[in-house]
């Protein structure tokens, strides 16, 4: 019998590959999708996918009854909490959005899983940006490293950590989080600074635009491939038992260096376009991101097989086409 996954938020960026890799391995493979006024982006990553082993169903995280539906009528073997209001900067300016959708959210479907299909295995999606402000003092960030978040995106993902952690050791359930760092690819949303930067290079270098308004050029990031992190997602779930992993690359780079790499790419200078707007900078700055993944490396094999300019070349190559 197939395998079968449950994926919130199967319709973003990691969701939508992940359903692939799923799909790959032969997986049956459903999820939600919110409903949007625009019929044609409840499920523009995906629809290639539709009818090949993916169905969908409206739901919400904030939607108990959508959640318990679709678990209860599904039983599904693995769950992977993926779906959130993803933007760090968008969460300054809605803060009690973001946590009804990643705190009440991950209760939510935490509940309908323990009361409708508790042998089911279930990842959530944590992120690096639960260290915020702390570094350890070789300069990483790992499994061990104090949480303390400089966002409202941050805190609800430190709830969701904890909530996923609680739920495995007070019912015994099959609860793991991935502590991803910053993961990108052509399916990245163009307001996160990635693809913001490679697009508007493109546009630049086609003559369709002349500036580029960024805020912080001197954060450090540690950038990875979304299709490298997915298989990372699967690996975590299918452990021998329920742990949590920091999945990173290991390098680091500022948001100048990457500026730097893409318009050289290009054949053009950054410092000739990119300008400073104070409408990108937030109100308190993660400045610094390095993740040590040796645990992930050494339990579970796990190692990404996209360096950073390999992922900004994939990028690059992606809206050339487009703009060609
Ligand atoms: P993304 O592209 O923004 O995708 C988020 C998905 O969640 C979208 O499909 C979105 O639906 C859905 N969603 C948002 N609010 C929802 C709600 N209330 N109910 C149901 N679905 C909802 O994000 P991503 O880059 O794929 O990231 C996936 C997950 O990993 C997120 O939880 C993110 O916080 C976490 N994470 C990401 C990174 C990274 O660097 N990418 C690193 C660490 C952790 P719509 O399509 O309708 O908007
Ligand atoms: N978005 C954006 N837009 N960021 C900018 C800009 C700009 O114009 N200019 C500079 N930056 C800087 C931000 O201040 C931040 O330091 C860095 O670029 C990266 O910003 P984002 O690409 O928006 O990502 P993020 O690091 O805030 O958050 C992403 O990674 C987290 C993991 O660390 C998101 O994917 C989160 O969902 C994820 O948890």
């Amino acid at each position: 019998m197939k395998k079968k996954a449950f994926i919130t938020g199967i319709n973003g960026q990691d969701g939508s590959y992940l359903a692939e890799y799923l799909i790959e391995k032969d997986y049956e493979v459903y999820g939600i999708v919110r409903r949007n006024s625009v019929a044609e982006n409840q499920e523009n990553r995906i629809d290639h996918l539709i009818g090949k082993g993916v169905e969908t169903s409206y739901g919400d995280l904030t939607d108990i009854s959508s959640l318990e539906k679709m678990i209860r009528t599904i039983k599904p073997d693995e769950i992977y909490n993926i779906a959130a209001q993803s933007h760090v900067r968008i969460s300054f300016d809605i803060p009690q959005y973001t946590v009804q959708t990643n705190a009440l959210g991950i209760v939510n479907i935490l509940e309908a899983w323990r009361n409708n299909c508790p042998t089911a295995r279930f990842y959530q999606a944590s992120s690096s940006e639960m260290f915020g402000r702390s570094v350890d003092d070789d300069g990483f960030q790992r499994e061990t490293t104090k949480m303390e978040p400089t966002s409202p995106y941050g805190c609800t993902k430190v709830f969701g950590y904890n909530m996923v952690k609680h739920y495995r050791h007070a019912y015994n359930l099959f609860a793991c989080n991935g502590i991803l760092f910053n993961h990108e690819s052509p399916r990245r949303g163009s307001n996160f600074v990635t693809n913001k930067v490679v697009k508007s290079a493109v546009q630049i270098k086609k003559g369709l635009k002349k500036e580029l308004p960024l805020g912080n050029l001197e954060a450090y990031r540690d950038w990875g491939h979304s299709k490298d992190y997915v298989r990372a997602m699967h690996m975590i779930v299918n452990h021998t038992h329920a742990d949590d992993f920091v999945c990173a690359t290991g390098v680091t780079n500022s948001v100048r260096d990457m500026c730097d790499y893409v318009f050289k790419k290009l054949d053009m200078n950054y410092k000739d376009y990119v300008t400073i707007d104070k409408r990108f900078f937030r109100a308190e700055e993660l400045k610094y991101l390095k993740g040590d993944s040796t645990k992930l490396r050494n339990t579970l094999d796990w190692k990404p097989e996209y360096t950073f300019e390999e992922l900004m070349d994939d990028m690059i190559n992606h809206w050339l086409k487009i703009y060609e």
